[in-house]
């Protein structure tokens, strides 16, 4: 399935689908049948890139570069989600390996081998999958493994030390070591994951604490301007400048994570008013990543950077965010699923119409307005294409469980505090560049043909 299966061949490939593009991926969007064949192909394509086995243990539950560790994190929880749509179980060892291998010591997704690359964003794009798994009764971890719930819980208390007043009235920083570039930079995806987790897990459990946390992070990140008056997310400040003046690029998991946190409060609320409101606002908001042309009424872009061409590899991977979290907001927030499903259902045609790239002609695209394969291809490409299309099936899939908290009993007792790991003595300070640009500043630039090329050619070759 895999489009470029060598080095060379895959920009081989590359260069002779160019020339002509036929074929794709077929999908009629009213037909469950036809959209779990067309998920099925996107998600083997997505599984293609995941080489773990093949490494001798040493990348179990992760990808190869040009993939941050983070992104992994997001493809399982793509995986646990397209078990629960599709019932294809697959990938479900895998999936439940791979998750299990990044756990850490201490059962809460700190992973040493991670320092230089786990920021408190990424070690949340972790416990998305975990609660997922929590959430939808996917088969539960083995005996002697904390469950699913009691890895977020413990992932969400190393998050909340870091609460930070020394600056900006508060706020988690983006990272978490002082050595890691971004350390000064309060961003949107930090707390808005933080947020989000601190939703379902009230949902969930029931458990105030949960609930006075996400109105405070909430309530900090309007305060700070991060969520302005018209909901619109802007990506993070500088704590150095105490927050007061911001980067303003405006990217898709941003509005993804804070909308479907406030639709989970907005249930467990049962409705509301103010929680209404501000999932409506976020909804109205996510217009701006919507409707690049006339031509692609009701189709999801990247606007800060699609057009331009200057998605990075992560940056490519947002739509399935936001694509994950409406349909998830469908659910818990069923007044938006008229709306929410008028602008999913086109963005998903318009996703399977890009997959038509490579060799076998399945492989995703980044431009879902385009009607045919762009030419750009890779982790982020197929999990979009994926997350877009299998949440057509979210009618014959049950909401979201709330917790009679049944795999607490058969969690480890001691889910003790456990400190982090010591810092090491190289420290770079950081540089006042290091905010501009957001989340594309720090991270591998490979949105280009040939950067992609290039990335994935030295991929296979480490
Ligand atoms: C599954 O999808 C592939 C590619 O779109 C298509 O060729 C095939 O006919 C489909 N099969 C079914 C049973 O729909
Ligand atoms: C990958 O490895 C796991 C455990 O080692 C095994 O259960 C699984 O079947 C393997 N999957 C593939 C696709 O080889
Ligand atoms: C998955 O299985 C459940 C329970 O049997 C069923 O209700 C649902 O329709 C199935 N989903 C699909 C896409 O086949
Ligand atoms: C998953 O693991 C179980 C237990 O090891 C095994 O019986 C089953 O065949 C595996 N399934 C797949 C799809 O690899
Ligand atoms: C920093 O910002 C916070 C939040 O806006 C504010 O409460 C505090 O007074 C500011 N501190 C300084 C030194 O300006
Ligand atoms: C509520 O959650 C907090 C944070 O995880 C925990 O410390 C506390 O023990 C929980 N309370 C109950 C009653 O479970
Ligand atoms: C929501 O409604 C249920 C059932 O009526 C009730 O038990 C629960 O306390 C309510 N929750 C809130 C937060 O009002
Ligand atoms: C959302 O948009 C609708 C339609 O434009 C508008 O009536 C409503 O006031 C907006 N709500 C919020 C909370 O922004
Ligand atoms: C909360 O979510 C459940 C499950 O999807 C749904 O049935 C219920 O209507 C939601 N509550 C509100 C207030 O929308
Ligand atoms: C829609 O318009 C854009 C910009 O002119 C163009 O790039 C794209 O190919 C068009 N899409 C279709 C399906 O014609
Ligand atoms: C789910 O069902 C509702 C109500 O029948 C319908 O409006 C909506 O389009 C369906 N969703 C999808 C994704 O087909």
């Amino acid at each position: 399935m895999l489009p470029f299966r060598s080095t060379s061949g895959r920009c081989v490939a590359l260069v002779a689908a160019l020339l002509q593009v036929v074929g794709g991926v077929i999908l009629d969007v009213d037909d469950p049948a036809s959209i779990k064949n067309a998920t099925r192909i996107v998600a083997r394509g997505l599984m293609d890139y995941y080489k773990g086995n093949e490494s001798g243990g040493a990348m179990v539950g992760l990808l190869p570069m040009p993939y941050y560790w983070w992104e992994s994190g997001a493809m399982w929880g793509a995986m646990v989600d397209y078990y629960r749509f599709t019932n294809d179980s697959t990938y479900n060892n895998v999936t439940t390996e791979g998750l299990l291998s990044q756990i850490g010591p201490a059962d809460d997704f700190m992973v040493p081998a991670q320092r230089t690359t786990e920021g408190n964003d990424d070690q949340a794009f972790w416990g998305f999958a975990a609660m997922s798994a929590a959430e939808q009764d996917y088969e539960p971890t083995p005996s002697g493994t904390p469950s699913w719930l009691q890895l977020v819980i413990n992932l969400w208390n190393t998050q909340v030390p870091r609460w930070d007043t020394s600056s900006c009235g508060g706020g988690f920083k983006w990272q978490i070591f002082k050595e890691n570039k971004g350390y000064n930079y309060k961003n949107s995806i930090s707390n808005g994951a933080f947020f989000l987790l601190a939703a379902r897990l009230a949902r969930y459990t029931g458990n105030q604490t949960y609930v006075d946390w996400a109105e405070k992070s909430w309530d900090w990140s309007s305060e700070i301007g991060l969520i302005d008056k018209d909901y619109s997310v802007f990506d993070g400040a500088d704590d150095k400048l105490n927050c007061s003046s911001l980067d303003h690029t405006e990217y898709s998991y941003n509005n993804a994570v804070y909308l479907y946190g406030a639709a989970v409060l907005y249930n467990y609320t049962n409705g509301s008013s103010i929680w209404e409101e501000r999932t409506t606002g976020m909804l109205n908001a996510s217009a701006l990543f919507f409707d690049p042309y006339r031509n692609a009424t009701n189709i999801m872009y990247e606007s800060a950077c699609e057009e331009t061409s200057t998605c990075n590899t992560d940056a490519q991977s947002f739509k399935a965010y936001l694509s994950r979290f409406m349909w998830a907001t469908t659910q818990v927030a069923p007044y938006t699923q008229s709306a929410i499903t008028t602008l999913l259902r086109t963005s998903a045609k318009g996703a399977a119409a890009s997959c038509s790239g490579g060799k076998d002609r399945v492989s995703c695209g980044s431009r879902w307005y385009t009607g045919s394969w762009d030419s750009l291809f890779g982790v982020g490409q197929q999990l979009s294409a994926l997350e877009v299309m299998q949440g057509l099936l979210i009618n014959s899939t049950a909401p979201p469980k709330t917790g009679d908290n049944v795999y607490l009993a058969q969690a480890r007792a001691s889910a003790s505090p456990v400190p982090l790991p010591s810092p090491t003595s190289t420290r770079t300070a950081p540089t006042s560049s290091q905010t501009s640009g957001g989340e594309l500043g720090r991270r591998v630039a490979a949105g280009s043909l040939l950067g992609a090329c290039l990335a994935l050619s030295m991929g296979a070759i480490a």
